[in-house]
């Protein structure tokens, strides 16, 4: 660690006491010190700490501390109070520190501290990754579209590099609660009661905390409320999400309907997932689908085909299904009525409970696909290259 600390000081005694917690604690340098009554008007740059011996009834002191504070690059503020009490601490509250000390200061609690500045100097310095959102429309009722989200939603997860928040937008039968055995209170229709007052603190008690990393935008609890949500309402609260609430991925699951909220979603996505299975009347649907998308034109979207319950003894191969198509399917997800409905009547994601499954292996295959184009950055297509190659060699 390197943090860069500076000292200000009332006495010289507590100043050597400071430099002496600083040096012992290993967590950085002593870039500077002054004493109280030479502060400089602003913080030095390239401090990470400053650690300051507070002085009460020194409204200048109180006044110099705001304004660093205020600075949004301004380094970290670390209070020394000679003995503390409530007031105290409500001072250093109120004034914006985001430590405070007093005697004897215990090594472990200043080398915690300063991990915690560094840690949040992390997440300033890297800039955040846009919102990548992809939506997952089935060519049919039941073809497995809010199965594959949850599991996709648990894998992207588990990587820990970023949020995800899951869209439930079979508004009026939307079941992704019980695929995580959750039982939301709020749900999508209270956001459209309050569209005027979207904000970050509003929202955030409105999704469903699934486990770490992993958010639910439950669709409305009732039919009458699902019928009062329209495209417009749609755009507003995922145009918001996207742009302020800094989720990694945000998966939308838009069921089976070709219709006007579905169209919405895709507008605002940059991939469609389109599910369909190894069946006629499946692929029938999907081709319709795909040509309907074609003709609207949307110029962003990258439409992808994946194709649920593979049975690699079917008759259809897949050159046969891209044939038909006239498209290069992106995925397969076996086929195992008997796990998969155990699973979501368990309430347990499968890619969870059974990492090694065949459906896990190949639901893992699709979650690389988004986070490797998360991290070359683009969402054109570039990252999904070596999918096709990893695809292509698993092609029976
Ligand atoms: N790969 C699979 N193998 C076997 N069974 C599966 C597979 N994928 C999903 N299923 C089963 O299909 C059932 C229906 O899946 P799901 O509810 O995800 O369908 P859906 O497309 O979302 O339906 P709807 O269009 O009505 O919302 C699940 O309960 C699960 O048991
Ligand atoms: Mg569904």
């Amino acid at each position: 660690m390197s943090t860069q600390f500076s000292i200000y000081f009332h006495s010289l005694e507590n100043k050597e006491y400071l430099q002496q917690i600083i040096e012992a604690s290993g967590t950085g340098k002593l870039a500077e010190s002054h004493d109280l009554a030479h502060l400089p008007s602003q913080a030095v740059n390239g401090i990470d700490v400053v650690f300051l011996e507070y002085q009460e009834n020194n409204p200048e002191l109180d006044h110099w501390i705001e304004r660093v504070v205020a600075n949004p690059g301004s380094p970290a503020i670390f209070l020394y109070f000679k003995e503390i009490s409530t007031n105290n601490l409500w001072k250093a509250i109120r004034l914006g520190a985001k430590e405070c000390f007093t005697f004897p200061i215990q090594e472990e609690d200043f080398k915690q501290a300063v991990q915690r500045i560094l840690a949040r100097t992390e997440v300033r310095k890297s800039p955040a990754k846009p919102t990548q959102i992809i939506s997952f429309l089935g060519c049919k009722g039941g073809i497995g579209t809010s199965f594959l989200v949850a599991n996709l939603a648990g894998l992207l997860a588990q990587e820990r590099r970023g949020k995800v928040l899951v869209v439930d937008l079979d508004l009026g039968f939307g079941q992704l609660n019980y695929f995580f055995d959750v039982h939301p209170e709020h749900t999508l229709a209270e956001v459209i009661e309050n569209l005027e007052r979207l904000d970050n603190n509003y929202l955030q008690n409105i999704f469903y905390t699934i486990g770490e990393n992993i958010y639910l935008l439950p669709a409305p609890a009732r039919l009458e409320e699902a019928e009062i949500i329209n495209a417009d309402h749609l755009d507003k609260i995922i145009s918001y999400l996207k742009e302020n609430l800094g989720f990694r991925w945000i998966l939308i699951d838009c069921c089976h309907q070709l219709d006007e909220i579905t169209m919405r979603a895709l507008e605002l996505s940059e991939s469609l997932m389109l599910v369909t299975a190894q069946s006629i009347p499946a692929l029938s649907n999907a081709k319709k689908m795909l040509d309907i998308l074609s003709l609207l034109g949307l110029k962003e979207l990258e439409v992808e085909v994946i194709v649920n319950y593979w049975d690699r003894q079917h008759e259809l191969s897949v050159a046969d299904v891209e044939n038909f198509l006239g498209k290069t399917i992106s995925g397969t997800i076996a086929c195992d009525y008997k796990q998969a409905s155990f699973s979501v009547n368990e309430g347990k994601l499968l890619v969870e409970t059974s990492p090694r499954h065949p459906i896990s292996t190949d639901l893992k295959l699709i979650a690389r696909k988004f986070s490797q184009e998360d991290t070359l950055g683009a969402t054109n297509g570039s990252g999904w290259k070596w999918l096709q190659r990893l695809w292509s060699k698993k092609k029976p």
